[in-house]
């Protein structure tokens, strides 16, 4: 382990887009059962069906948690309907944390050492700050005159905090929706995200003047948020101008040789979601996403039916296949990376050597099962948690590296945690930790 971090430590990482406060509410039978009440059972399932991709009344939330907890799968819904804040207010929840992508790589990637996490978000009040490590190595851009980095601790600017409402099952929860059976499947979370309208997804004027000179300053950047652009603002823009903006950003970003890496992230918005695909994916070096983002994508792509096969029966060779299929259609990737439940695999066209890729996979799963048992990453330390958990039952499926077609293909079993104490942020823990780790192994070829 200490190698693994010895490895990483001449890094630096840019973080951005998302940052906010993640409101987290155990759910137990109780609860659940209190909103089931809330609406006779059969209406509860027509929407189910009806599939709302968006919160407009509590019969939306009731409905897609449920269909979270059935499958066993995350999901994220953009609350539209504002007046229902105060509803939402009434539950109390049981703890709050850093959330968004970007907030909570770059406070794990400053706990584990790298030379500078360099995060930006747009909006940021002294409570969002107030949730970030106290580190040198973790700083926030502000461009007046000059661009400064200050410690993001340290930083005051907004009014505004983004907070979303996270709600957090075990598997194994058991309730009844009328006379079904209703049990969840795998411990996960669903999520209420919300969209303020001063949000805007892009570096602000001030900083994005000095965007080269902060590119020169890192190695990597880890961006995500995309999810979180509206189609249409009050003040007549609409997301068309901020993903022009942003894939202008990232050619910025590469030209000065920085490996960009996307963390697709659940996007229910499908016009949203093309866009990400169409001004982000197209753009980046590298991506990241779960089993339901990267059958998203298929589908997206015109293979509905590998998409599906994928949702349906979860099997690695499909998912293989599919990355290879991104890997051809975005001629821009040189890597893929899909993290599930029980492994994490990466595909890449680089000349890395496959022991190389596989250390960069265990030391993401060793980051992921020290969060789950722990609930948060706070010092170097803790990673003896994560590595104590040995690989899952499925450890020889799930164990591959080989060459294939100019490819090298790697995958590693997860240390499944049975009981997490929290699932929140996981993805984003195995993602980066991969990630950065990769741009390491690139790092130290090129010298
Ligand atoms: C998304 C959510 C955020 C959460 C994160 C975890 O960014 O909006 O609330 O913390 O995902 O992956």
């Amino acid at each position: 382990m200490l190698e693994y971090l010895e490895k990483i430590k001449d890094v630096s990482l840019l973080t951005a887009y998302n940052a906010n406060i993640d409101a987290i509410k155990y759910v137990n039978e109780e609860f659940i059962s209190s909103l089931i009440s809330l609406y006779p059972p059969e209406k509860i399932r027509e929407k189910i069906e009806e599939y709302p991709r968006a919160i407009n009344e509590p019969l939306d939330f009731i409905a897609r948690l449920i269909l979270s907890i059935k499958l066993g799968k995350p999901a994220e819904v953009p609350l539209k309907n504002e007046e229902l804040n105060d509803w939402f207010n009434s539950f109390k929840y049981d703890e709050e944390k850093i959330g968004g992508q970007a907030g909570i790589v770059s406070n794990l990637m400053a706990v584990l050492g790298l030379k500078r996490v360099i995060f930006y978000t747009p909006l940021i009040s002294e409570r969002l700050s107030r949730m970030f490590i106290d580190s040198n190595n973790l700083v926030y851009p502000i461009g007046n005159d000059e661009l400064k980095l200050i410690k993001v601790k340290e930083v005051k600017k907004d009014k505004l905090t983004k907070i979303n409402r996270i709600f957090e099952f075990k598997e194994g929860l058991t309730f009844k929706l009328g006379e079904e059976k209703i049990k969840a499947k795998a411990s996960t979370r669903f999520i209420v995200a919300s969209r303020p309208e001063a949000l805007r997804m892009c570096f602000d004027n001030s900083v994005r003047k000095f965007l080269k000179e902060l590119a020169k300053m890192i190695d990597c950047s880890f961006l995500s948020g995309f999810q979180g652009i509206k189609e249409e603002y009050s003040d007549g823009t609409t997301y068309i101008d901020y993903f022009e903006r942003d894939r202008e950003d990232i050619k910025t970003l590469k030209k000065e040789g920085v490996l960009t890496h996307l963390e697709f992230a659940s996007i229910p918005n499908l016009k949203i979601r093309e866009a990400v695909i169409n001004y982000i994916l197209r753009e980046v070096d590298s991506v990241g996403m779960d089993e339901t983002e990267l059958a998203n994508v298929l589908h997206s792509i015109g293979y509905e039916k590998l998409s599906d096969i994928i949702l349906k029966e979860s099997k690695i060779e499909d998912v293989i296949e599919g990355c290879k299929i991104i890997l051809d259609e975005f001629k821009n990737l040189e890597v893929v990376q899909v993290h599930t439940l029980y492994y994490i695999l990466m595909l890449t066209k680089e000349e890395v050597s496959l022991e190389e890729l596989k250390n960069c996979l265990d030391f993401s799963t060793i980051l992921a099962a020290t969060k789950a048992k722990l609930g948060d990453i706070k010092k170097k330390e803790d990673l003896k948690v994560g590595l104590n958990v040995p690989y899952n039952e499925y450890k020889e499926l799930f164990l591959k590296a080989y060459e294939e077609d100019n490819l090298k293909i790697v995958s590693v079993p997860s240390r499944y945690v049975k009981n997490p104490k929290s699932t929140v942020g996981l993805g984003d823990t195995v993602s980066s930790g991969a990630f950065v780790y990769y741009t390491s192994i690139k790092k130290r070829k090129s010298l």
